[in-house]
């Protein structure tokens, strides 16, 4: 898929107030600072479209991104950011959880990871609850020009092997850098395979 345009549609954190076209949508989710947004931005080839910060915590609504006139992206605050305060971290939690399991539209949550770390637990517990809510998602590790492919393979097998613990086969799995646009057209034609079966 090309992308030809990408244009901010709305803000909010009440998934009622979300965009009522009934076009497929897809979500980017992960820990704060995983690198949503700035995926988000490699996928459109738009710098400025989603906000990129070195604090965690940048993003704190739900955005919707309509790409090409045909499909809303939608990018998520991080969950997990240990600095917000309890009540903050709670509020978030509840209008994102409500989005997810009330947009009827969404066709895949891509969930972020870290390709640099370990098998994390809230990760672990967050693709859980996706499965237990029978939500499709996929696996995006990011960063990757960030390691080395030896220790990038090492840390894939160690997440697969801890995902194969609970799952019988795994979710699409894709691996990415922002710096380097690398796993844009993966994403991309995924996205249409699924646009063009709606
Ligand atoms: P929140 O909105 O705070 O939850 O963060 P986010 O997940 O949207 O992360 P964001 O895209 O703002 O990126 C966080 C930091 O990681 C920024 O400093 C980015 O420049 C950096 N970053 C994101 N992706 C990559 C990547 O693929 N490679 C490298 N080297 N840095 C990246
Ligand atoms: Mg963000």
């Amino acid at each position: 898929m090309k992308v030809n345009t990408a244009e901010f549609v709305i803000s909010n954190t009440d998934y009622k107030l979300c965009p009522k076209d009934d076009i497929p949508e897809f979500a980017f989710i992960g820990r704060s600072n995983v690198g949503k947004s700035s995926l988000i931005n490699m996928l459109v080839g738009n710098k400025g479209l989603a906000k990129i910060s070195g604090r965690p915590g940048k993003t704190q609504l739900i955005n919707h991104f309509i790409i090409n006139k045909q499909w809303f992206l939608v990018d998520l605050p991080g969950y997990g950011y240990a600095k917000a305060s309890k009540v903050q971290r709670d509020k978030w939690e509840r209008f994102i959880v409500e989005y997810l399991t009330n947009r009827k539209q969404l066709n895949n949550i891509f969930v972020l990871l870290d390709s640099r770390l370990d098998p994390q637990k809230i990760d672990l517990e967050f693709m859980n609850w996706c499965g237990e809510k029978q939500l499709p998602f996929s696996m995006v590790f990011t960063k990757i020009d960030k390691l080395s492919s030896s220790a990038l393979a090492k840390n894939l097998a160690k997440y697969k092997k801890e995902m194969l613990k609970y799952w019988e086969e795994l979710p699409p799995v894709f691996t990415t850098s922002s710096e380097s646009a690398f796993g844009k057209e993966k994403i991309l034609n995924y996205i249409d395979v699924i646009i063009k079966d709606c």
